[in-house]
């Protein structure tokens, strides 16, 4: 149980599903922190590549989990660097899906998430936040939106950072990227049994926004 610890909420969700963007906004609105763990995913990633270990290494990837010179402060510095719009790109996100397979770079990052669970509370999104990271997570939300949605918004998103996209290869990434995360055996992405279902295909960032604070609302009024 969370006894005297902050107030987490968890936003699990599949690829391009609105996490990130909802989360924020969340955090903003209450306060709070804010964790983006696919980032940690795709600087583990992109430390990797940059130091020429292959992906498949497992000990090799994972040492640089432990070891990843990261600040979260106006942006994301990796060693002194901002490394910001580069780490959205898709090639980045396929890596670093690759080694979120590997358990022992789950492992490794497990503190390093934990510890960014601070007063006055925090919103958390990835894929295992409830599951795994924060399992007493005050409110669980599972965030999704069909393969087609998602994919038509990555794409207006690449499009407004004025990077290049291809609709087709974007709905493929998507679903080998869904597959991939949840096929894996360690942390898969799944919808917790205690977590509520929010399907956004049809619904606007605002009302997602709405519809998260308000059902926070409720679950403080239960003991
Ligand atoms: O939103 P999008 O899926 O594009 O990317 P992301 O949330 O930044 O995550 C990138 C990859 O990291 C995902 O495909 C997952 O494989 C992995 N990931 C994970 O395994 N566990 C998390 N808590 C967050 C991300």
């Amino acid at each position: 149980m969370a006894g005297n610890l902050p107030p987490v909420i968890a936003i699990d969700g599949p690829s391009a599903s609105g996490k990130g963007t909802v989360a924020e906004r969340v955090a903003r609105d209450l306060g709070f922190h804010y964790l983006d763990s696919g980032a940690l995913y795709r600087l583990v990633a992109w430390a990797a590549l940059d130091a020429g270990i292959n992906l498949e290494n497992e000990s090799g990837v994972s040492d640089i989990a432990l070891n990843l010179n990261v600040i979260f402060n106006d942006g994301i510095w990796l060693n002194q660097k901002e490394v910001g719009a580069a780490l959205r790109e898709e090639a980045i996100g396929n890596a670093a899906s690759r080694v979120a397979a590997l358990p022992r770079v789950r492992q490794a990052l497990l503190a390093r998430q934990r510890a960014f669970r601070q007063p006055p509370g925090l919103v958390a999104d990835g894929r295992d936040m409830g599951s795994v990271v924060f399992p007493d997570a005050r409110l669980k939300i599972y965030l999704t939106a069909t393969p087609e949605a998602r994919a038509d918004r990555r794409y207006k998103q690449l499009m407004d950072k004025g990077m290049g996209a291809s609709m087709n290869a974007l709905l493929q990434d998507i679903r080998d990227r869904d597959a991939r995360d949840s096929a894996r055996a360690v942390a898969p992405l799944q919808k917790c049994s205690d977590a509520m279902y929010l399907d956004t295909t049809a619904l606007t960032i605002d009302e997602v926004v709405a519809q998260v604070l308000a059902q926070y609302k409720l679950a403080l009024q239960v003991p």
